[in-house]
């Protein structure tokens, strides 16, 4: 046989498929991390394990239907079984920074609709406290100039995101700030504070949504539960 070298997130990724059980539909993340769950997922699949599953984004809806993996609208669904999604840094009150990817507002839903959702990661990604990971922030063009002051006053750096030389668009068309807070001491107050402002659509402070991390680190994987 041939030695296999798998990474942590390659590692973080297998333990969360352990738990996808036959007929269950599944919410597939974004970035880096998930995208080892999708592949090794369409393992499975091609090899004849059924399930269905819903995408958090266009990028990985794509990917998952070219490693087999069925997808269904999520518009026609209340409730997923399962989501197994990465994040941008976590703490140990499963609190969770995510959207680097940019796709945290569809990340959000369909971890909200998820009976169960459960976050990987490798060991760079735990910290004491959330709050060195920007925090992305989702703003209808029409709010820009507008959203960007009122976060200026919550005491954030907003940076505006860019590619290609243009403003980034997420996948329903809209721009990304990324949010620099001098200190993160209250991430409930600083939800509440960014979902109060109109022209907001979305953030990537996660704080009820994760049930469950494991995290691999040096090929070790620790459970967290809520
Ligand atoms: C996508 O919008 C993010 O929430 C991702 O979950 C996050 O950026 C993790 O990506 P990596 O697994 O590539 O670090």
């Amino acid at each position: 046989g041939s030695l296999i070298h798998r990474s942590d997130k390659e590692i973080a990724a297998l333990a969360a498929l352990a738990e996808v059980e036959a007929g269950m539909t599944v919410g597939l993340g974004t970035g880096s991390t998930a995208a080892f769950f999708v592949s090794h997922l369409g393992e499975r699949v091609r090899a004849g394990f059924s399930i269905a599953a819903v995408a958090t984004s266009l990028s990985t809806e794509n990917v998952a239907r070219r490693a087999g993996i069925p997808i269904i609208a999520f518009e026609d669904l209340a409730t997923v079984d399962l989501t197994v999604d990465g994040a941008d840094e976590v703490d140990d009150r499963l609190f969770a920074i995510k959207g680097a990817g940019g796709a945290m507002l569809r990340e959000k839903i369909v971890a909200a609709s998820s009976r169960r959702m459960i976050v990987i990661a490798d060991g760079s990604k735990l910290s004491a406290a959330i709050g060195r990971a920007p925090v992305p922030v989702e703003i209808l063009p029409f709010a820009r100039e507008f959203v960007l002051a009122e976060l200026r006053r919550l005491d954030a750096e907003p940076v505006l995101r860019i590619a290609n030389d243009a403003y980034y668009h997420s996948d329903q068309g809209n721009l990304i700030a990324d949010c620099a807070f001098a200190s993160l001491p209250d991430p409930v107050a600083t939800a509440a504070a960014l979902s109060a402002i109109p022209g907001i659509l979305g953030h990537g402070l996660f704080l009820t949504e994760v049930d469950t991390i494991y995290s691999a680190n040096g090929g070790v994987v620790t459970r967290l539960d809520r």
